[in-house]
């Protein structure tokens, strides 16, 4: 079987039912995803089988916090690497079936969990997500969701990230904008650590294009919406605007999603140097919006917000993202100037 997980088709309900005993090597979307947001009681016990009860139990009150968006703090890790009497890092291996099980991948029922380690000592979970009926380039992999988890909480640096096995090409160049020096140790369940220059070698990273640094830590651009709004929503899309990577494109943007629960959720637009491996703002949204235990039928409001005039536009990826995910959902783009 494949590190990542088994490839067999099946519907959330009976993902669980077939988790292996291997813990790692499973398949499974979330479990109960409709109203619950979070894995119930019995779901976190098949998917942390070899967690202690107490470990169960402070993940249980983690998630269940109605503010929890895929972090897990720095005081919590070390308490729950503590209870499990192991290592963050192996903390972080362990923590993958979690992060897996919020994968929404309709297209190749291929579920992956990413868990990255922030320079604070946070941990960010991440799932691959796949947006039905649209193209493969709009898929989001777990090691960038992950990654931008903590892009999102503004960590300076991200020293490691655990997945299930190697990462492929796309993350590499990916991982890459995040530690252009090579120095993030990609933590798997088979191997030992390895740093991404070594399974990067020859890397084409910022450099190629001028940048003299990658996308962390994250730095502001000052920006400011031409007609001046009071919603939260267009609030928070200008503050993820305000905070996005883009020195290639010069083109800030950023997007925020309310849903039902009434949490918002903001996602800056991340680019990279090799161009494709580039997140969308939406993508970045909806990886917060997972990563938080909430599914696309709560999504009640977005807005982008742009800089006026810019090279490129995420207005029209945005909106046919938006119309597979959420097609009652009327985009709002609001234009800011530097
Ligand atoms: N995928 C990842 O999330 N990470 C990898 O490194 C390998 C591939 C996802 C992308 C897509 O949703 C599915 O797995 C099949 O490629
Ligand atoms: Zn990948």
């Amino acid at each position: 079987m494949s590190p990542f997980g088994d490839r067999t088709h099946m519907t959330r309900r009976t993902a669980l039912a077939v988790l292996t005993s291997a813990g790692l090597a499973l398949a499974a979307e979330h479990a109960f995803p409709m109203s619950a947001g979070q894995p119930g009681q019995d779901a976190l016990l098949k998917l942390l089988p070899k967690f202690t009860e107490k470990s169960r139990a402070m993940l249980r009150r983690l998630l269940d916090d109605p503010k929890y968006g895929g972090q897990i703090s720095a005081a919590d890790a070390a308490a729950l690497a503590k209870l499990e009497n192991t290592s963050v890092d192996q903390l972080m291996v362990n923590l993958l079936p979690l992060a897996q099980s919020y994968s929404h991948a309709p297209i190749s029922n291929f579920f992956v969990g990413a868990v990255a380690r922030g320079a604070s000592g946070s941990l960010y979970t991440g799932a691959n997500i796949e947006i039905p009926g649209q193209c493969l380039g709009f898929s989001v992999h777990a090691e960038q969701a992950a990654l931008s988890n903590a892009y999102m909480h503004a960590e300076p640096s991200v020293p490691a990230l655990a997945i299930g096995g190697a990462p492929c090409g796309h993350c590499r160049q990916f991982i890459d904008e995040m530690s252009p020096d090579g120095e993030i140790l990609i933590v798997t369940p088979s191997k030992p650590p390895m740093k991404l220059s070594s399974i990067l070698p020859s890397a084409f990273g910022p450099a190629a294009l001028g940048m003299t640094h990658g996308a962390l830590p994250v730095q502001e651009t000052k920006l400011a919406l031409f007609h001046d709004s009071s919603d939260p929503v267009a609030t928070a899309a200008l503050d993820a605007a305000s905070h996005s990577y883009a020195p290639y494109s010069k083109s800030p943007a950023g997007v925020a999603v309310r849903s039902s629960r009434g949490r918002i959720y903001r996602g800056s637009y991340i680019e990279s140097v090799a161009f494709n491996p580039s997140l969308s703002p939406l993508q970045v949204a909806l990886a917060a919006l997972i990563a938080a235990g909430e599914t696309y039928s709560a999504i009640s409001a977005v807005t982008l917000v742009e800089a006026q005039d810019a090279k490129i536009s995420q207005k029209a990826v945005t909106g046919t993202v938006l119309r597979a995910i959420a097609p009652e959902v009327q985009l709002v783009v609001l234009a800011a100037r530097t």
